[in-house]
């Protein structure tokens, strides 16, 4: 068991319903829900893997795959569809050798597309981590990609 799982867990030992919030707190800390961290887990809450994979798929939040150490979103809405997000998409896609939902195999990057967020005025828009790029272009992606290490 890592340090850091030993630590959430005796946070809340004995305290019944506290799945949800181990659950948060582990993948807060490594990321995602590997499998040995459910077993570890459902160990410390007497209960089985089974039952603890069970509550966390039924959360979108939970990530079971270990992610990039930066997410970059495409936007795909109309406004950034109209502005050419599809081929900005298909530029990222070529240039991380992923396809949107995945990870790159160094883990550096992990890429999704999404429906609108909400800055439609600055179409096309890519989101890396927590940085909003507007009026995103082929050249200028790959550009800001090379400053995420
Ligand atoms: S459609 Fe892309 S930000 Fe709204």
């Amino acid at each position: 068991m890592t340090a850091e799982l030993k630590e959430i867990l005796s946070a809340y030992e004995g305290q019944k319903g506290a799945v949800i919030p181990v659950l948060q707190k582990t993948q807060e800390k490594l990321g995602y829900l590997s499998p040995e961290a459910i077993s570890e887990i459902a160990r410390a809450l007497n209960t089985s893997p089974n039952e603890i994979f069970g509550v966390a798929t039924f959360y979108a939040q939970f990530r079971f795959t270990r992610p990039g150490k930066h997410f970059v979103h495409v936007c795909l809405g109309t406004a950034c569809h109209v502005r050419g997000a599809g081929t900005i998409l298909e530029n990222v896609e070529r240039e991380l050798a992923v396809e949107a939902g995945g990870t790159t195999k160094d883990y550096r990057f992990s890429l999704d597309k999404v429906a609108c967020f909400g800055s439609c005025a600055l179409a096309p828009v890519v989101v890396v981590d927590k940085d909003v790029y507007g009026r995103m272009t082929t050249t200028r992606i790959k550009e800001i990609l090379k400053n995420y290490e």
